[in-house]
């Protein structure tokens, strides 16, 4: 207990300043707990509402895919740029050192190879991702799937379920099945039903009339790159993403395999952050390579 002599009476009540009651500042996710902001708005820089999302999960269902190889040489140089790690646990526990204090967003199902059809998969404990200190989950649906698709939005369903007791954020990763139009009405479609069923957050991909796909998501949409493009190329996908209304780009291969990695993922955040034409990111990109 504090010691007892010289207490004062309070006499600074601010009286003439209201105390602000800003909403959230991220989509959609003002009705959440403390804890689940707190989470968001490490993964979303505040002054932006924009994060660089670095994935590097592929290996989970590609195995040692090029460009992640080597976590320790390939991914780790990259790591201070990017505002969030996006991996799977093993990865993250064995090549990514605590002391970096970056947050995670954890890829949190499994079931499915490369070598097979796209699988049911099971989720994790969503308290085994806590003990990670994840600051969100994220697992695949396979919406139109039809040997997949009802376990999937199941697994989110529940997911959510139990990640609300945690104030854990769940991101929906919409997976492309082999018959799927890849247009913005199919990933409309998709988005919403990761935001209906309890995603926070949408991981979905760049399209033509992507605004639509956006406007009628209810929570923050990230997109993913997709394969290796040249990188103005790569950087006009971020600028039309982010000129679309997305809140941000969860990129791996076009981040991990280009000519100047370390270069690649500046010249990223440059364009989701600071409001770089691609012209100007690939400026950047140019003026940073090695
Ligand atoms: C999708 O399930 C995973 O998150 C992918 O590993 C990720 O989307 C790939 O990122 P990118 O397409 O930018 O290489």
């Amino acid at each position: 207990m504090a010691d007892l002599d010289d207490l004062r009476d309070g006499n600074d009540f601010g009286l003439d300043k209201p105390v602000e009651q800003g909403g959230f500042y991220m989509k959609g996710c003002d009705n959440n707990s403390w804890g689940f902001k707190d989470r968001l708005s490490r993964i979303f820089r505040p002054d932006t509402g924009r994060s660089v999302m670095l994935a590097f999960d592929h290996g989970f269902i590609m195995g040692p895919t090029s460009g992640v190889e080597r976590i320790d040489l390939s991914i780790l140089p990259l790591a201070p740029h990017a505002d969030c790690l996006m991996a799977a646990r093993g990865v993250i526990k064995a090549c990514i050192p605590p002391t970096y204090n970056k947050p995670i967003c954890l890829r949190s199902d499994a079931g499915t190879s490369i070598l097979t059809e796209l699988n049911h998969n099971v989720t994790m404990d969503v308290q085994n991702a806590v003990a990670l200190n994840a600051s969100a989950m994220a697992i695949m649906l396979a919406i139109g799937d039809p040997a997949t698709e009802a376990k999937t939005i199941a697994n989110l369903y529940n997911l959510v379920d139990e990640a609300e007791k945690f104030g854990m954020p769940v991101m929906g990763v919409t997976a492309v099945g082999k018959d799927m139009a890849r247009d913005a009405r199919y990933f409309g479609l998709a988005s919403r039903i990761c935001a209906e069923n309890g995603a926070s957050i949408v991981k979905t991909y760049y399209t033509e009339g992507f605004e639509n796909v956006v406007a009628c998501c209810p929570v923050p949409i990230v997109i993913a790159g997709g394969k290796k493009l040249p990188e103005l190329e790569a950087l006009e996908l971020c600028y039309k993403a982010i000129q679309c209304g997305a809140a941000g780009v969860d990129m791996g291969r076009n981040v991990f395999q280009s000519e100047d990695p370390v270069a690649m993922i500046q010249a990223v955040g440059g364009v989701v952050h600071d409001g770089l034409s691609p012209e100007e990111g690939f400026q950047k990109f140019n003026d940073l390579k090695s």
